[in-house]
């Protein structure tokens, strides 16, 4: 199965997608953490996406394609994805419709994770990542453990993303309404959008999505 995790910063796809790889044992593709870790790698690829990512702008399609292309190559994305964060823009959607095509696939389903920009900044800006797994805390919903070691992996480095500051935060959602949202606009004729109330517990938004691929297994 293809499915794309849509919605605005901080609705939680990468949250949901990690809950979701081994129920649908295909892997997440987050363009965001792809672009992080080549950062942290020092590249002078990565030093280009900081520049876009650090003020909270789009990086370019022809650089995303890029990535895009070299990811899906990969064996273990050889059944199909969990997009999450990934297209932005109706011209990635249109190239991910012709990289999918080449493999005989194409987005089975597009789920559309809703919340209000109160809950974003609320939880954007409350966010803890840990630096060497990805394992993602929230100050209050999730705390990280006192000890300041991951729980997921015992690394000792939990951080707040740069990005996730309030004033980035809010250009990050700018971009989104402008070049983002219009990408529902293009799955919508296909018939494989679903929206899902992503406020409530995760084990509950979790439920929600749960119901909407279902769905899509048994063609509705
Ligand atoms: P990216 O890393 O993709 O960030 P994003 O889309 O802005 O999404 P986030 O990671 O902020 O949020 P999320 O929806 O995954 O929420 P999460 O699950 O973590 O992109 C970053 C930057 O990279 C972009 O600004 C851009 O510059 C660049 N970029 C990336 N892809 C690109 C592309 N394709 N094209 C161009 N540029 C690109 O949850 C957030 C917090 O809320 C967490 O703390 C979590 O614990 C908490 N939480 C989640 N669900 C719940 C819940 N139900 N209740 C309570 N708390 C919850």
């Amino acid at each position: 199965m293809d499915l794309l995790l849509f919605g605005p910063p901080g609705a939680g796809k990468g949250t949901q997608a990690k809950l979701l790889v081994e129920a649908l044992g295909v892997p997440q593709i987050s363009t965001g953490d792809m672009m992080r870790a080549e950062r942290s790698s020092g590249s002078e690829l990565g030093q280009r996406f900081d520049a876009y990512m650090s003020k909270g702008a789009l990086v370019p399609d022809a650089m995303v394609l890029e990535l895009m292309e070299k990811r899906l190559r990969q064996d273990d994305a050889s059944e199909g994805a969990i997009f999450d964060g990934y297209p932005r823009t109706v011209e990635q959607a249109e190239a991910l419709h012709g990289l999918l095509g080449k493999l005989g696939r194409r987005i089975d389903r597009v789920v559309s994770i809703e919340v209000s920009l109160d809950v974003i900044l609320d939880r954007v800006t409350g966010r803890r990542v840990c630096l060497d797994c990805g394992q993602t805390y929230h100050v209050r919903y999730s705390p990280p453990p006192e000890s300041g070691v991951c729980a997921a992996c015992g690394g000792s480095r939990i951080v707040q993303r740069k990005d996730d500051v309030e004033d980035v935060v809010r250009n990050r959602y700018e971009e989104y309404k402008a070049k983002t949202e219009p990408v529902l606009a293009y799955y919508q004729p296909r018939g494989v959008v679903v929206a899902v109330d992503g406020t409530g517990s995760l084990e509950e938004v979790s439920a929600r999505i749960m119901a909407a691929i279902e769905g899509a297994a048994k063609g509705a």
